[in-house]
């Protein structure tokens, strides 16, 4: 049986498991609609969609330098008047071979458009977000800074199922989050702002869910810079915090609480969690995985999750706050995150990835977690899963 309702201004579906397989089917089919439906398009259309691809990359270069150049500035200030190419070059002093190139590929792309006069461009609406969408400019940023130029070796990394594409930031490194901490200011900033622009979005959503049985300790599994934590800690004065990641990015995460003086209830401990031996704090009354999961390959999530199992009591929720793709509501929000995964493929780890979160729940299952809760449209685009170990 499987029970709807709405719920702390989300949608929180209660799950009553009769057998496993069945139940995911029917929460999919009450839940999930299909955002990339089979599309009927002419030969025309189909080859013309197809340049847009081909041409992507060269494109997505194209429509940043003028962003980061200015001109897309530029044609703001114009407004509906336009600029000529040749006004932009003199203003930003770049050569007017240059402006006129990258307007041209910004015509085509839809990001500027001609003024009436035919002579001047002006933004289009596209470009008005490009300009100002904070989501936008971290996406951007992001792609640019930590892919680009590793996504050259996607096909290695596919073949692999090694991060190939890391090698772009010179020393070898076993995936991404041991290199973190040590890349220049712009490419690690680029990264901090992507990853908690969403998790920040989601974190005043899930702690009413979190502290609704008022939980003594929490486990912060993969705490990065302690934002959760921190906010955990100023949310609830009585909880105690243990800030679990890799000894590096540890040392961040420590330096923030103790600018907070939070040092009394926030403690760390420095885990590899790919080391199958490592073993978690018994019995903590939360276990907190927020972005975490996608990190993994599924026998290490079930890994992962198994440690967990073995150390929870009675009182011990499991929390998993993740970003589903088939669990959006918008198809632009499925499309950024399914190629995020492509990130996680070249970049981060070669085994990890944006799962769906039939994917995730399976996970759970085998590591034997009973699912009681999933909370939806949290934040920008997160889901909540509440755990419980299966005593059964
Ligand atoms: C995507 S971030 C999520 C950060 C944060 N929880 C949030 O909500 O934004 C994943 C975190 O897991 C940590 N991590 C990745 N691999 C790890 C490993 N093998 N052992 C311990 N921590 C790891 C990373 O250092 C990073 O802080």
């Amino acid at each position: 049986m499987i029970r709807l309702t709405d719920s702390m201004s989300s949608h929180c579906y209660v799950l009553h498991k009769v057998n496993g397989t069945a139940m995911l089917d029917n929460i999919n089919k009450i839940v999930l609609k299909n955002l990339f439906p089979r599309k009927k398009l002419s030969a025309y259309d189909a080859i013309s969609e197809a340049q847009k691809i081909a041409y992507a990359p060269l494109i997505f270069q194209a429509v940043r330098t003028m962003r980061d150049l200015g001109i897309l500035a530029q044609l703001e200030k114009a407004k509906d008047n336009g600029v000529t190419p040749g006004g932009i070059a003199d203003a930003l002093d770049i050569s007017l071979y240059g402006v006129e190139t990258l307007l041209e590929s910004g015509l085509s792309c839809g990001v500027v458009e001609m003024a009436d006069d035919g002579d001047s461009f002006v933004l289009s609406k596209v470009g008005y977000f490009l300009l100002h969408d904070p989501m936008t400019r971290i996406n951007m940023d992001y792609n640019h800074y930590i892919c680009y130029l590793g996504m050259y070796n996607l096909d290695e990394a596919i073949k692999t199922q090694k991060p190939a594409g890391l090698r772009v930031f010179g020393k070898k490194w076993a995936t991404l989050y041991q290199a973190l901490p040590h890349l220049p200011d712009t490419i690690k900033n680029s990264w901090y702002a992507f990853d908690h622009f969403y998790s920040d979005s989601a974190y005043p959503d899930v702690l009413p869910i979190i502290f609704k049985n008022q939980p003594g300790t929490m486990l912060d599994i993969g705490a990065n810079v302690g934002k959760f934590s921190i906010l955990a800690a100023q949310y609830d004065q009585n909880i105690q915090i243990t800030m679990v990641d890799l000894h590096d990015q540890l040392q961040n995460a420590i330096k923030n609480v103790n600018d907070e003086a939070l040092d009394q209830r926030i403690h760390s401990l420095m885990l590899d969690l790919l080391d199958e031996k490592s073993t978690f704090p018994k019995e903590m009354d939360v276990y907190w995985l927020s972005q975490l999961l996608s990190c993994f390959g599924k026998d290490e999530i079930i890994s992962i999750l198994m440690r967990i199992v073995d150390v929870m009591g009675e009182n011990s929720t499991v929390y998993i706050l993740e970003t589903c793709w088939d669990r959006q509501q918008h198809e632009s929000a499925a499309y950024s995150l399914i190629n995020t995964s492509l990130y996680f493929t070249a970049m981060a780890s070669g085994n990890s990835k944006m799962y769906h979160s039939k994917d995730l729940i399976a996970c759970c299952e085998t590591a034997g977690l009973r699912l009681i809760n999933i909370f939806d449209h949290l934040g920008i685009c997160h889901t909540l899963f509440e755990c419980k170990k299966n005593n059964s």
